[in-house]
Order: C-alpha cells, then structure tokens, then sequence
C-alpha cells in the first residue's frame, strides 16, 4: 500500500492570499523570515485579511535562511505562551520549514529534536492548531510537502523531518509574492524545484499519482525558469505553479542523493564564511548524480522518458545519448543562470569563480565524514543506486572538481 497526501486546500491565482478572510478560528501565528514579506507590504496583508476573518494575530518574525534548532525552540515557545488555533507561515522555504518543526514542538513540548527526525515518527498534530503555508518563493514547494528542513549548527548537518503529520492543511501559492523574488533567488529556488520533479520520476517511490506531476512540472520549468530568471513574469508566474507540482510530486514519490549531498554540503564549511545554497547545491550536483543513476537500467529508461517529454533530443536516440543530452541542457541551464558547475569554483556570493570558498584540503579532510552523513540521509532510500561510502566519496570528489561520473 502507498499513501499520496497533499494539503486539503489550496488557494492558488494572483490575490490567492485573500482566502486567509474565510478562516475560521481565534487565534493565528504569523511566522516570517527577515523582513521581505514586511517590506513588500504582503504580511500587512495577512495580518489584515486574518483580523477581517475575527482573528486575534501575533507574529513571530526574523526566522533566519536555514533555520537553526534554536530558532525552532524559541518559535514553539512563543507559541506555547499565545496559544494559536492557526500557525501561518509566510516566506521562502526557511520561515516555513522552521513553523512546521515548531507546530510539532507546540502540540508536543516534552518532543526533542532528535526524535522529530524519526522519519514518519511525528506523533498526531491538529490537536492544537492547524498549519497553512504562503509559499514567497519558487522552488521548495515546502507549502505542500511532508518535509522540513532544520539545520543543527553544532554538527553542521541539515536534518530533514519527514511526515505526512506536517503536509500543511491549507496551501497558498499567489504568484504575487513570488514577483519580488531577486535573480539569483530566481535561480536557485527554480533549479531546487527542477531537482525535485527530476528526482522524483526517477525515486523508486514514484507511482502513477506522482508521475504526472513530476513531468508535467520539468516542462514547465524547461519553458520558463531562464525566461522568469531574465524578468519575464509571466513566466515568473506560472514557474511559482510548477514548482508547486514538483512538491506534490516529490512529497509523495521521495527524492533521491543530490538532496542528500546538498543536506550534508550546505552548512558543512560554514566555518569558511559561506553557505552552498540548497538550490545551487543542487543544481551543481544533479548532472552527476543522473550520470551515476543511469547505470540502473530503470533510471535509464526513466531518463530517457523525460527527454522525450522535453522534446531535446531525436526520439529515436539510446537512452544512453539521451541522458547524455539531459545533463547536458542541465549544465546548459546553470550556466544561463549564472550558477557554477561545482564546488570548487563556487563562490562565497554562489556566483563561478575560480577558486570558491571551499578550499580543496579542506574538502578533503572532510570527504569521508561528509559522504557517510549523506548515505544516513532520509533521501537516499528512495535513490535509484544505493551507493557504498567509496561510491559516494567518488561521487562528491566529481562535484568538488567537475569530473566525469564513470563508475
Ligand atoms: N521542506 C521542503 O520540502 C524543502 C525542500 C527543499 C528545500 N528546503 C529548505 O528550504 C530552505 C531554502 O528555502 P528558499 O530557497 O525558499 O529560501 P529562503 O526561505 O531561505 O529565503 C532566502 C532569502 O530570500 C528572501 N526572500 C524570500 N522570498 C522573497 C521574495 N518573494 N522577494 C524577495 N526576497 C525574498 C528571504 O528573506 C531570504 O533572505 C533551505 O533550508 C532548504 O534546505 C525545504
Ligand atoms: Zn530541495
């Protein structure tokens, strides 16, 4: 048996938000990141909409990018004393992945960190409140997803908490709040969303409720991201859906060992001044990652069942020119949005550079504990090659130095 859950509702259109009016409730929660939603005037208007629905509104704001486990603690505090009927959270991925992990520390206080990352471990929510996400940016489709992403600065490891218990009850996808995404934002978050659809057609979860989803949005963001990236909105628009898609994809089919790299590399050399934001993470490793995976004669086929779907190369090729061709117009699209192709020419503003913040002994020195942190991902099950330590090393060695993927 195979479960497919998505949010109960979701509001999707340009002024979409405005469905926060029809609430019913006492209290709400607004959580937001650093100041965006404030700036563009879009939490005055949820606070407004909500006040209108007869809410009485708190917010918490200033959730930083990659949420931290202290974050989260102080979230679930504030929580404890207001006591929301509501939890909005508001903003890009971070914001809401840091609501999600402190509604479950609201409903259960004496919960440690440690057992939220039980994959689907979550005790029963909703006895206090209920959760809808207003998703700013395009790529984490968090607003529909089983998933929140919580970093541990002590280790340096990105831990995914993974439930059906926090796929928010209500989604609100208004293409508005995407509009005032900068480029680089742009960028990132599209290819997050284009790793996502890609990895989910290709997970060995995926099934015919997802399998439509994930294609559906990889066209999509073929035909929009580097037109939405170069100030198309309309464009910018109908990208804020399909990664929409790809998260009711992958919430459902699992992802595969680019998310697993990109968790265990993201804040791994914090220490050097810098992140690997999730999205160019991801962008960077997902070309190597198809090149290992299509040694599985199903991820082949899978493969090259998208690019025929893509319409990039002549329907009559191998699946192995296929593939070809895939990470090829993959590399094609990070380079039109000024994305590197690895880690070592990653700079600390994500920018290519020559030498990127990463230094290579460092790297090194950390290779082996790096690569079996990803394998322990909660992604890596539903990979298409399980690959051994020393696979995995290789595997993080290319993406270091851009190297062929041959084994
Ligand atoms: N839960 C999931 O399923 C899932 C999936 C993928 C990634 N993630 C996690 O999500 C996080 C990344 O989220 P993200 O990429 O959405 O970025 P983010 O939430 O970290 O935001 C990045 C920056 O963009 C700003 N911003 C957000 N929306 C804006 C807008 N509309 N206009 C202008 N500025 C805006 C924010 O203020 C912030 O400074 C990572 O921690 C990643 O690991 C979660
Ligand atoms: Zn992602």
């Amino acid at each position: 048996m195979a479960r497919f859950t998505l949010p109960r509702d979701l509001y999707h259109g340009k002024g979409a938000m405005e469905a926060l009016k029809t609430f019913q409730g006492k209290k709400a929660m607004i959580c937001v990141g650093g100041g965006s939603m404030k700036r563009f005037g879009f939490l005055d208007k949820a606070v407004a909409y909500l006040k209108e629905a007869g809410m009485e509104v708190r917010l918490f704001e200033g959730i930083e990018p990659d949420p931290s486990v202290e974050t989260v603690m102080k979230g679930a505090q504030a929580m404890l004393e207001f006591e929301p009927d509501w939890i909005i959270a508001m903003g890009g991925g971070s914001p809401i992945d840091a609501a999600k992990a402190m509604w479950i520390k609201y409903e259960y206080p004496d919960i440690t960190f440690e057992e939220m990352c039980k994959v689907f471990g979550i005790p029963q929510l909703r006895k206090k409140a209920k959760f809808c996400a207003i998703s700013s940016t395009s790529g984490t489709a968090t607003e529909v997803t089983a998933f929140s992403i919580i970093t541990d600065y002590q280790k340096g490891i990105k831990y995914p908490i993974a439930d059906f218990e926090i796929t928010p009850d209500v989604a609100i996808v208004d293409p508005d709040l995407a509009e005032t995404m900068p480029k680089k934002l742009v960028a990132h978050t599209g290819m997050d969303a284009m790793t996502h659809a890609i990895e989910a057609y290709v997970s060995t979860a995926n099934c015919n409720y997802t399998d439509p989803l994930a294609i559906f949005a990889i066209k999509m963001i073929e035909n929009d991201l580097v037109a939405s990236y170069n100030g198309d909105m309309e464009k910018r628009d109908a990208m804020h859906d399909a990664q929409c898609l790809a998260g009711m994809a992958f919430s459902n089919a699992l992802l595969g060992i680019v998310h697993s790299m990109a968790h265990k590399t993201g804040a791994a050399f914090a220490d050097y001044g810098a992140h690997i934001i999730h999205g160019a993470a991801n962008a960077m490793y997902l070309p190597k990652v198809i090149a290992f995976n299509a040694k599985d004669p199903t991820a082949l086929k899978r493969y090259g069942q998208i690019v025929d779907y893509m319409e990039i190369c002549d329907k009559t090729a191998s699946d192995e020119e296929k593939v070809k061709a895939l990470i090829a117009y993959l590399r094609k699209m990070n380079d039109e949005l000024n994305i590197p192709h690895c880690i070592k020419n990653y700079g600390a503003d994500s920018y290519p550079c020559e030498q990127g913040f990463v230094p290579e002994n460092v790297f090194l020195e950390r290779l082996h504990d790096i690569a079996v942190n990803a394998i322990g991902d909660a992604c890596t099950g539903s990979n298409p090659r399980q690959p051994s330590v020393e696979e995995m090393e290789k595997l993080l060695k290319c993406c270091y130095y851009d190297t062929e993927v041959d084994f």
